[in-house]
């Protein structure tokens, strides 16, 4: 595979190698460095809106390895607008190794990968959200041992970040379920693709609209904004649609007792998530998001061809 777009374009035995390789990897950084992989090579990030996490985890990835990353913020680079997608794909292409981009249109980054003879991945798009879904799944393996089996629970907005987390959950044999508010379900065409790859692996998809529900018998408990960016304009909307939806303490206390609760972040507290929750004892937030460091590395030494 050329590209990291989508979780569902790979196989489980290729992902579970990827988190083997980000086992391996985040030892090693721990243990004193990881080697120059990817010395000479050079990152160029593509970002039409915000990011931490993304931008810098990349970056990291890229000095860790002994590489380097070019940010081009939205201004400089005008996807689509100052120059067409494939015009840009093509000229980077002769510049640096590998292309990270964080586009609102999927089509998008699925074009970048088309016309660029680098690799190309995934930072998020409207569609989906790879890279932290192999970090969700890394987070999950640590407390669990494996996905196989573990009931993972979706509350809030059928969005970007469910869909991959459902496809990871679908490819490695969680169970994942979703309680979402009516008319903010998943895609149709997701949930097709997430059902075929559940029952590949025997797991199940259950979709519904009680989070209190959705959190029975939980070890996993994930929620994401209720408004993604793009859907600013819907943010009054939203705000009284999902309160029902809100992980608290009252919801985490339905689940199982070890259950860890995650957030891909940036979280608005006291909206989707408690202080309480996110501060408290169950909540995996911060290694979660620590853990875009080692997963991204995998993917990017196997994209590259040096681990
Ligand atoms: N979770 C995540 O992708 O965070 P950023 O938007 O800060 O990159
Ligand atoms: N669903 C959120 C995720 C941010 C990392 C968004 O798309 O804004």
């Amino acid at each position: 595979m050329k590209d990291f777009l989508s979780i569902s374009d790979y196989s489980s035995e290729e992902l579970q190698d990827l988190l083997d390789l980000a086992v391996k990897m985040k030892a090693q950084y721990f243990a004193g460095g990881n080697p120059p992989l990817a010395q000479g090579k050079v990152m160029a990030m593509i970002f039409q809106k915000p990011s931490l996490r993304t931008r810098v985890s990349f970056d990291m990835v890229m000095r860790h390895l002994g590489g380097d990353a070019l940010y081009l913020s939205p201004a400089e680079i005008g996807l689509g607008k100052r120059e067409s997608v494939a015009d840009v794909a093509r000229v980077l292409s002769g510049y640096v190794h590998v292309i990270m981009a964080r586009v609102f249109a999927h089509e998008h980054v699925t074009e970048l990968g088309e016309y660029a003879s680098v690799p190309v991945i995934n930072g998020l798009s409207d569609f989906n959200h790879p890279c932290q879904a192999m970090a969700d799944a890394l987070t999950i393996q640590e407390k669990f041992g494996s996905l196989k089996g573990v009931n993972v629970s979706y509350v809030g907005d059928g969005n970007n970040v469910a869909a991959s987390l459902m496809y990871i959950a679908a490819k490695l044999g969680a169970n994942f379920t979703i309680a979402n508010p009516e008319g903010y379900d998943m895609p149709a065409h997701a949930i097709e693709l997430g059902r075929k790859l559940a029952a590949e692996s025997g797991s199940s998809i259950t979709l519904l609209n009680d989070p209190h529900e959705a959190v029975k018998g939980a070890q996993a408990i994930y929620t994401d904004t209720w408004t993604s960016m793009g859907q600013e304009a819907e943010t009054e909307k939203r705000l009284k649609v999902f309160p029902p939806y809100q992980v608290n303490a009252d919801l985490v206390a339905k689940a199982d007792k070890d259950v860890i609760v995650m957030h891909c972040l940036p979280a608005h507290r006291n909206e989707e998530l408690t202080d309480e929750v996110a501060d408290g004892p169950h909540s995996v937030i911060f290694p979660q998001a620590h853990n875009r460091l080692h997963a991204q590395k995998a993917i990017v030494a196997r994209l590259l061809g040096v681990a």
